[in-house]
């Protein structure tokens, strides 16, 4: 069966801490010349095509400098260009696409797009960031917090401000996982969907994990392991700009906040990042933030889910 990652519990946990020792192993020598290392599992070479409906620097250049290591075809497919679901529906288009390449990275809006184009492409899909997830972020996280902090289990993540967004979403279920403890603190109204706070719940009951919202940003981030925040104003929310900016201001990184984390806390920030708002310049150019590290390893981590995708199809 074709396997895919559209959503972070898409792994199980030994999964996900399969996936991180394989990108640990791809960081240590990422061109695959080690003899009976990571090799280049993408040889041939095998395409995978990189569709893009929202705006992105990270993710395009990770993957694309990541399937090249692989030994792969990196193909950026103009996502206005192709039109998918206006010019073509989704369906017609992961028809199209399973015939012509190895595998799908996929940044667009529709969790449920997403789902049908795994569904009808034969070819192993990967959610690149949609409305709800951002699995390949998380993956990321966890490989930048594991380098800096050792076992992931038993830690405390505390996420700020927004919540309901797809890098909140993530870090529930991908921190249960990890056998975290994740806390979220965000304003009334901005925190994860209910069902992703019950799904999260039942994968922590067998971590040894737990996720808890607690509303107090002075509460939330006592004595945390990592300090996590997102943009305030995700894309698509630009018209809420100045009211998400009130609204979240108590939930902002400063130094004084931070301060009561643990003294060796981490600061992550999946970036871009609006220095001022969601977190300061005091904070994200400081000693404790590792956010260039994870925009680093969310190539890593992708060439190892694309080569554990591939691996599993079996070619
Ligand atoms: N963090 C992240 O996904 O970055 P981009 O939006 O630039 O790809």
């Amino acid at each position: 069966m074709t396997r895919h990652l559209l959503r972070d519990d898409d792994l199980t946990s030994a999964e996900q801490a399969e996936i991180l020792a394989l990108a640990a192993a791809m960081k240590e020598d990422p061109f695959g010349l080690v003899d009976g290392g990571v090799g280049k599992p993408l040889a041939g070479p095998h395409t995978v095509a990189m569709i893009f409906d929202k705006a992105t620097l990270r993710t395009q250049t990770s993957f694309s400098a990541g399937i090249a290591e692989l030994g792969g075809n990196p193909l950026l497919v103009d996502g206005a260009l192709a039109g998918i679901g206006r010019r073509e529906s989704v369906a017609d288009v992961a028809r199209v696409l399973g015939r012509q390449v190895s595998a799908i990275v996929w940044r667009t809006f529709h969790q449920s797009d997403l789902e049908q184009m795994a569904e009808l492409s034969g070819v192993p899909v990967v959610n690149a960031l949609t409305d709800d997830f951002h699995p390949c972020q998380l993956l990321a996280d966890l490989l930048t917090v594991a380098e800096h902090k050792g076992e992931l289990a038993g830690l405390t993540a505390t996420f700020l401000g927004d919540g309901a967004c797809n890098v909140g979403n993530s870090w529930l279920l991908a921190g249960a996982l990890a056998g975290m403890h994740i806390r979220m603190s965000s304003p009334e109204g901005y925190l994860p969907a209910e069902e992703i706070f019950a799904r999260a719940k039942e994968i922590a009951a067998t971590t040894g994990g737990s996720v808890t919202a607690v509303a107090d940003p002075v509460a939330a981030v006592a004595e945390a392991d990592v300090v996590i925040t997102d943009t305030w104003v995700s894309m698509g929310k630009e018209d809420e700009a100045a009211a998400r900016r009130a609204v979240f201001a108590p939930y902002a990184i400063t130094g004084e906040l931070l301060s009561l984390a643990a003294s060796d806390a981490v600061v992550l920030h999946c970036l871009p990042a609006y220095r001022g708002f969601e977190i300061t310049a005091e904070v994200i150019d400081g000693p404790q933030s590792v956010v260039w590290d994870e925009a680093e390893n969310r190539r890593h981590v992708q060439k190892a889910v694309l080569a554990w995708l591939h691996e599993r199809r079996g070619w």
